[in-house]
């Protein structure tokens, strides 16, 4: 059975301070989440912080971007080897947010990976669908592309290592959220082109949704057989609403 994976995405949200009493409140006794594992990806300037708050928890951390360069003049960028060196263990890529407002193709998204993996990070691949896209009937193309375009750029090998993200736009940030069907009808399909490339990686990959995933929603969404995780936004920044969904997880888990 894989292991969800309940991950806070904080997007560009915090202080010093504010970090520090939310990883207070998440740092948790490692046996209530036995089931889970528990990670928050923080803006780049907080990943030190996150480093040295959650030395020896059960919580991981992570970054929410990173370069498609391996090094060199590419001003403002973060490389895989930096993030790894010091002790992170997972990058989000392709979040829609970057696709939307830093114009990143999927090709882009693809070398994103292909550095994460090369550094020993396990890359969050980020796909979703516009409202537009959906009610045209073009989840399934759009969404399958965008995952088509990374599994290409990937060894067989790699594909198990990776982590896909479900994450509908029009449900991102707006408290409308995928019906568990919805979602798992989708989850289903990536899985199923993960599986044309490995049917080893396709039992091992863990596909998360994302899109206001709330304590009230998690627990019928993470019953879904293909759901193996959450890729939390605003509900990250509460360390009750956190642990909430940890805890929904864990009682999917346990009555499985
Ligand atoms: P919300 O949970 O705020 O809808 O955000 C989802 C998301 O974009 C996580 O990456």
């Amino acid at each position: 059975m894989r292991r969800t994976l309940i991950a806070g995405n904080w997007k560009m949200n915090g202080s010093l301070a504010g970090n520090a009493k939310l990883l207070g409140g998440i740092k948790v006794d490692p046996t209530r989440y036995a089931a889970c594992d528990l990670l928050v990806c923080a803006p780049a300037p907080y990943l030190a912080q996150c480093q040295a708050e959650l030395a020896g928890t059960a919580v991981a951390w992570g970054a929410q971007d990173v370069s498609e360069h391996e090094a060199g003049a590419y001003t403002g960028d973060v490389a895989a080897s930096m993030l790894a060196e010091f002790g992170c263990s997972y990058v989000i890529v392709g979040h829609s947010e970057r696709r939307a407002y830093q114009g990143e193709s999927s090709e882009a998204v693809a070398r994103k990976a292909v550095c994460a993996l090369r550094a020993g990070l396990t890359p969050i691949v980020c796909v979703g669908e516009t409202l537009a896209e959906r009610q045209a009937e073009r989840t399934d193309a759009v969404v399958g592309q965008q995952l088509d375009v990374v599994l290409q750029a990937l060894d067989v090998a790699d594909v198990a290592r990776i982590v896909v993200a479900y994450e509908p736009l029009w449900a991102i940030g707006t408290g409308v959220t995928a019906t568990p069907e919805m979602a798992q009808a989708v989850h289903q399909m990536l899985r199923a082109k993960i599986a044309a490339k490995s049917a080893e990686a396709a039992a091992k990959a863990r596909i998360l949704y994302g899109g206001s995933m709330k304590p009230d929603n998690a627990g019928q969404l993470l019953a879904m057989p293909d759901i193996d995780g959450g890729l939390i936004g605003g509900a990250s920044l509460k360390a009750e609403d956190f642990l909430a969904i940890a805890q929904a997880a864990q009682a999917v888990q346990a009555a499985a």
